[in-house]
């Protein structure tokens, strides 16, 4: 498949390979790099919902490898972003870069997007009538077309990553909502995506189950995975995150490392907010 810009950073290595294996072992090379090259690139980007305007300007660059994490109301345009930077919605203006794809409503290569980035929703949006095994084998198999065997044994080791191995073969209800997230993270990573984005993860979940979601997400920002992650979990911001995002209608107010965003936020609203979430 050729590509324009691709990223001079990584030259050869890192062009898009076209076989799975080859994705994989490319995956695995990245791993623990500390690159500088940016993955995603939004410049002046505006949304509108009918008149609604959802998206104000933004401005943002997520580079190979970071862990940035946006919080900010609701309502601010954090799920809408994040949908734009994997084509479930479409910027009215601005330009959006992602992996060397300028990403528009016409852009040809939408299906090659959607195999650079996964995404993990608060409602797993797991398929009820296929097991875990299926779910993970499904994508892979049809996307990237590669055998049943090879997809099962990708699907089991990922779901060994999760911590889930001996739940391979139920339906999705017969697992807690934890698990099913779980399930959910580990059928994006058997994609052998570049980038992982996460609305909300454990928003839904009951309150014991959220730190086994988390401690998975910790686990993968271990392995280098470029991750943008909408959530109001601070405590694992700031064990995780190395850029902090805080919107608010339709705008990025404050984009600053943990340290400063957790002690002196440049915006009184950023402080405000912070305030209300760190009180409970
Ligand atoms: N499909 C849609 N149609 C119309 N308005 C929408 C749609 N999706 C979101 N919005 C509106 O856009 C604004 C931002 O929504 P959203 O991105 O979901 O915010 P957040 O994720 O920060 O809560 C909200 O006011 C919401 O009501
Ligand atoms: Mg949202």
């Amino acid at each position: 498949m050729s590509r324009p810009n691709l990223l001079p950073f990584f030259g050869l290595a890192f062009r898009t390979p076209t076989t799975y294996a080859a994705r994989v072992e490319n995956n695995q090379k990245r791993q623990g790099m500390n690159a500088t090259s940016p993955i995603i690139e939004a410049t002046n980007l505006d949304k509108f919902y009918g008149d609604f305007h959802a998206l104000k300007d933004v401005d943002l660059t997520v580079y190979q490898g970071q862990k940035m994490v946006i919080c900010g109301p609701s309502g601010s345009g954090k799920s809408t972003l994040i949908r734009c930077f994997n084509g479930l919605e479409w910027h009215n203006s601005g330009k959006l870069v992602i992996d060397g794809i300028e990403v528009h409503e016409h852009a040809k290569e939408i299906r090659a997007l959607r195999q650079e980035v996964g995404m993990v929703f608060q409602q797993f949006n797991l398929f009820p009538h296929l097991t875990v095994l299926e779910n993970l084998t499904i994508g892979p198999m049809k996307v990237r077309k590669i055998s049943q065997k090879q997809a099962q044994e990708t699907a089991r080791q990922y779901l060994e990553r999760v911590h889930i191995p001996e739940q391979a073969e139920k339906y999705p209800a017969q697992l807690s909502g934890g698990q099913q997230q779980r399930v959910a993270i580990a059928r994006s990573l058997c994609m052998e995506t570049r980038i992982m984005l996460f609305d909300e993860p454990t928003s839904a979940l009951d309150p014991e189950m959220i730190n086994e979601v988390l401690d998975v997400m910790v686990e993968l920002a271990d392995t280098g995975m470029t991750m943008v992650v909408v959530t109001h979990e601070m405590g694992f911001a700031r064990k995780v995150a190395d850029t902090m995002v805080f919107m608010e209608g339709g705008r990025i107010v404050e984009v600053s490392p943990p340290e400063q965003f957790f002690t002196n936020p440049s915006s009184e609203r950023c402080r405000l907010f912070l305030d209300q979430i760190l009180e409970h």
